[in-house]
């Protein structure tokens, strides 16, 4: 399903699209979207549909259409420390985009049906980790996957700030899901086919979650969840969802390094684009410098040629001091451990 803008010729064509049909509106969700090549998450030989607004279903795996992922990514209206859960999680396509708006002290689960695509999105997601060139332009929650059926999660789980079903609920699991949702949060589920619910926790009613939208996206329909069956009196298998774990010192150490080394070298690379964008500038006061020198060597004697050659020496070895801090930079930021930032 999907199909409502035009097919793109890569993963930025897509993204344009969905821009200039107004699914995605805002600039952090645009950046997410960018950041993760949806191609990669077909499998070879599928590639071709991957930019195209539409659904793709192979064997177990299945991927929801374009339009449907920006809808959802706006209205969950994510932030940095969020957590997220994602029941349906599939490939970790969403999930992976949202933990790059949550960042490191985020958290991130997916609860999915089918081993085999737990494995597919694990596959997927160490790729992208290992792989993207774009992972080292954020800060990552990584997300955690388990098998289960999300419709038998255990009763006294934790709850989240925002929730994402990814196939149709029926109206009589509605209330189920939102007792998943923690005060002030937001859900979004597809209702049977009703198109989108959103609901977000009214923090004046401290009790219960309530219906904010509705919203029928295009003629969309999703498969619904699928629900056990089992012989009368056979107890259910409870799905344990991750647990919230306290991270290291080492751990945020790493996070504050990163996030340290990251904002250095764009410093560094702000500093290369302004000098590039005027080099005539540049030019000019190199001129300016090579006068002054000659100056300083004719004259020896005036005490104000100290202070020039001091300031030429203090700026020289400032320029030496940057360039050895960029290559320290980029090669730290190459060698540190990509999966645990
Ligand atoms: C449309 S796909 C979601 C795709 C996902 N959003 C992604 O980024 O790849 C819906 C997923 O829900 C899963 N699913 C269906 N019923 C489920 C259930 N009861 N518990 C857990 N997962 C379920 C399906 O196996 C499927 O992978």
């Amino acid at each position: 399903m999907g199909g409502a803008v035009s097919a793109g010729e890569d993963n930025d064509d897509l993204i344009d699209n969905l821009k200039e049909a107004q699914y995605i509106r805002t600039e952090k969700v645009e950046q997410a979207f960018r950041a993760i090549d949806r191609g990669d998450y077909y499998l070879d030989g599928y590639r071709d549909n991957a930019y195209k607004d539409l659904a793709w279903k192979h064997g177990n795996i299945h991927l929801s259409a374009p339009c449907i992922y920006s809808e959802v990514m706006e209205a969950l209206k994510l932030q940095p420390g969020l957590s997220f859960l994602n029941l349906g999680s599939g490939t970790g396509y969403l999930s992976t985009m949202v933990g790059l708006i949550i960042g490191p002290f985020g958290v991130n689960h997916g609860v999915e049906l089918h081993t085999d695509v737990v494995e597919y999105a694990r596959e997927k997601l160490e790729d992208f980790i290992k792989n993207s060139d774009s992972f080292d332009k954020f800060e990552f929650c990584e997300p955690v996957f388990v098998v289960g059926n999300c419709l038998e999660i255990s009763a006294d789980s934790h709850q989240y700030d925002r929730i994402y079903c990814g196939a149709g609920v029926q109206k009589d699991h509605e209330n189920y899901m939102k007792v998943l949702l923690k005060i002030g949060g937001i859900l979004v589920m597809p209702i049977e086919d009703q198109g989108f619910a959103l609901y977000a926790a009214d923090p004046d009613n401290q009790d219960w979650p309530v219906l904010m939208e509705s919203k029928n996206i295009l003629a969309v329909s999703f498969a619904p969840l699928v629900q056990q069956s089992r012989a009368d009196g056979e107890k259910p298998d409870t799905v344990e969802l991750p647990s919230l774990t306290v991270r290291s010192l080492q751990d945020l150490s790493r996070v504050y390094i990163r996030r340290t080394l990251r904002d250095l070298d764009s410093e560094d690379s702000a500093g290369k684009e302004a000098v590039q964008r005027v080099p005539q500038k540049r030019k000019r006061r190199r001129c300016q410098r090579r006068r002054i020198n000659t100056y300083v060597c004719r004259q020896p004697a005036d005490p104000q040629m100290g202070r020039v050659r001091r300031r030429n020496t203090l700026r020289k070895s400032k320029k030496k001091w940057r360039t050895r801090r960029r290559k320290e930079t980029s090669a730290i930021l190459k060698s540190s451990s990509k999966r645990t930032c």
